[in-house]
């Protein structure tokens, strides 16, 4: 067994954790029930390159649960959960990741999961694949969990360098709709207070990007008594935003008038300089993108006259007119880092799309390329959902069908 992890010790807090997560993911624990049965992974070798937390866990032992052998790394240096990390470890996963990592020993803890050979790769960014496809490695397939990854690897396939298929898990409507806007909505807000235990009501909120995140985060900030201000390259999504409500402005308006910032594009350089020697005595930045460079934290280092770590993941920068800005979690995914990531029920989900995309990319040869989850196991990890939440819908009949597919009245 080989690892590297903050603590051993930490074991059996972990397991208290995970068993909390497992019961409130049961669409993953009946794929698990599944898995266990057919073990329709067996002998494959997965490389992981996830946040290590007690949901990812509950993916990790249903995986293994279908006969796979497992390596993770963190896909944040920040994010890690060290007693879920020690909790796997003994489970048999080899794990390499701990809170706190640096840049090199999170490009290592990578390197480490994809030497050797291994069949499939789960990542979330895109830092494993794009690694694999640098170092020229061949799988049987991948999947990416997130926005950003998706897109690098669809810039991997464009170079003409990615070599196996990958599914864009992302992309399953049981994942964006609910991971990317549940999800983040109620987990950076967690993040943000557990950070400052600011009162949300009455202020002012600038949230950038009005995609699948920012649209989450937007109406939990407003169900907060907040007024939300939005900011945005797209028209067609700007104006979406307008129609839902809020304000709409450039961000070097917003800059002026926001209590706390949030990011949620996956673009760099939406807050800099410009932006931060604008803002008010104790505004509060925050990032919920997938990188650490939509808030130019370069600028800030730059710029501050002094820095002080205030609380566990608030820092407070003094800028040179004398106005201090505060930034949570050194800019990086604030919901993990601050918080413990999106709740149990709607990793559920997301991590339900992961285990089927895994069981289909063996089930079939798809070419190399990005590809989309089947709408098929999109639907069934919604109708388990329903059904575990004791919710029955109606069902088309052949009438009806036929008539949805037909020009006559
Ligand atoms: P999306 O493509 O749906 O939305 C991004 C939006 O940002 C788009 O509307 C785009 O027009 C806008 N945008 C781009 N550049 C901008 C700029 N300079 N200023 C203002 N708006 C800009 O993507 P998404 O699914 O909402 O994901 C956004 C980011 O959040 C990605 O990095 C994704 O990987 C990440 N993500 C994080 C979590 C989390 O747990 N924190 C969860 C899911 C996704
Ligand atoms: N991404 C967002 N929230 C997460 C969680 N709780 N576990 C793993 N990945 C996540």
């Amino acid at each position: 067994m080989s690892y590297k992890i903050r603590d051993i010790s930490f074991a059996e807090r972990g397991e208290r954790s995970v068993k909390w997560a497992e019961m409130h993911m049961p669409v993953l624990m009946r794929i698990r029930r599944e898995f266990s049965a057919d073990k329709p992974l067996k002998g494959i070798k997965i490389a992981a390159c996830m946040h290590v937390t007690k949901e990812t866990a509950v993916l990790m032992e249903t995986l293994q649960e279908g006969g796979a052998e497992i390596w993770l790394s963190a896909s944040n240096p920040l994010s890690t959960q060290d007693d879920v990390a020690a909790y796997l470890v003994r489970k048999g996963i080899h794990v390499f990741a701990w809170r706190g990592e640096t840049e090199d020993e999170y490009y290592s803890a990578i390197k480490t999961v994809l030497s050797g050979h291994r069949d499939i790769t789960m990542d979330d960014g895109g830092d494993l694949t794009v690694m694999a496809a640098r170092i020229g490695i061949n799988a049987i397939g991948g999947t990416e969990e997130t926005t950003t990854g998706v897109i690098r690897i669809k810039a991997l396939e464009r170079e003409g360098i990615l070599r196996y298929p990958v599914i864009a898990v992302n992309n399953a409507e049981t994942k964006w709709e609910f991971d990317n806007v549940h999800g983040t909505g109620q987990s950076a807000l967690d993040g943000i207070l557990r950070a400052t235990n600011v009162l949300i009501a009455g202020k002012t909120v600038v949230v950038a990007g009005f995609g699948h995140v920012g649209r989450g985060i937007a109406m939990r900030a407003r169900g907060l008594g907040a007024r939300v201000v939005i900011t945005e390259v797209d028209p067609i999504r700007a104006l979406k935003a307008v129609m839902d409500g809020f304000s709409v402005m450039k961000m070097i308006e917003a800059a002026k008038i926001g209590d706390i910032f949030i990011t949620a594009t996956g673009n760099k350089d939406v807050i800099t300089e410009e932006h931060i020697m604008e803002m008010k005595d104790g505004a509060i930045l925050a990032n919920a993108g997938h990188f650490d460079v939509e808030v130019s934290v370069r600028d800030l280092e730059k710029i501050a006259t002094s820095k002080t770590d205030l609380r566990e993941n608030l820092t407070e920068y003094t800028l040179p007119n004398g106005k201090r800005v505060y930034l949570i979690a050194k800019g990086r995914l604030v919901n993990l880092v601050a918080a413990e990531g999106h709740p149990s029920e709607v990793m559920d989900m997301s991590f339900a799309d992961q285990a089927l995309a895994v069981r289909y990319l063996l089930s079939r040869k798809l070419d190399p390329g990005v590809h989309e989850l089947p709408r098929e196991i999109d639907a069934r990890v919604a109708y388990l959902k329903l059904e575990s939440m004791g919710i029955s819908i109606d069902s088309l009949s052949d009438e009806q069908k036929k008539y949805l597919e037909s020009w006559m009245i």
